[in-house]
């Protein structure tokens, strides 16, 4: 059996599992989605979302990229929090990243001249380091300081969600949702949470909406 085959046929046993364990349950979740949390993780193979927090399909709306970065002009990102706050209203996001990230790990290196695209990418974690140069560089090895930028670049996406016309809209008219900055160990298979922010916290100004209340 070739190895995308093997997927096939381990579909075709879990759905059978599922329904025989949980009669109607993919009649019932076909109706409608209602997640309560929206997952923008790494798209790294050793951290799929749903099974390290044992959450069943329809539990989580997520979004995956390289070192789970929430870019300004990514319409891709940024039409999925629309969706999950605006119409979804999911009560949480969460940004997860993990450590030892093979993009934040490039971030910190010289680029490879042929992946073009890919370096654009990581452009913006190479700006999270800029920030925050003189501690990272104060780390004695390169896994400690590549690390340090996980975690500092999952606190900067959290903060870059809140610098957000669709997060300010929300936080003024629900009051939700709130945000979580989280990191998983590769080794332990544990999440830490790092920083929460919700509805009330300190924007800098320069990032604050001033109609997000009548919009
Ligand atoms: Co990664």
């Amino acid at each position: 059996m070739k190895s995308f085959e093997k997927l096939l046929q381990e579909n075709k046993n879990w759905a059978a599992e599922k329904q025989a364990s949980e009669p109607g349950f993919f009649k019932q979740l076909a109706k409608e989605q209602k997640p309560e949390f929206l997952w923008i993780g790494c798209s790294d193979s050793r951290v799929p979302a749903e099974i390290i927090v044992n959450a069943d399909p329809g539990e989580m709306f997520i979004h995956r990229n390289i070192a789970n970065q929430m870019v300004m002009t990514d319409f891709n990102c940024l039409s999925v929090l629309q969706f999950a706050v605006a119409v979804l209203q999911v009560k949480h996001v969460i940004v997860c990243g993990h450590y030892n990230c093979g993009g934040v790990k490039a971030a910190l290196s010289k680029q490879r001249y042929d992946l073009t695209i890919t370096n654009k990418w990581l452009m913006h974690i190479k700006q999270v380091y800029r920030l925050h140069q003189d501690e990272i560089n104060a780390l004695p090895t390169e896994a400690q300081r590549i690390d340090r930028l996980v975690e500092l670049n999952v606190i900067e996406q959290v903060q870059a969600l809140s610098h957000t016309s669709i997060i300010q809209q929300a936080w003024s008219q629900q009051q939700k949702p709130m945000l979580h900055g989280w990191v998983y160990g590769l080794g332990d298979g544990l999440l830490k949470p790092l920083v929460t922010l919700e509805s009330g916290c300190d924007i800098g100004p320069i990032f604050q909406y001033e109609n997000a209340a009548n919009v």
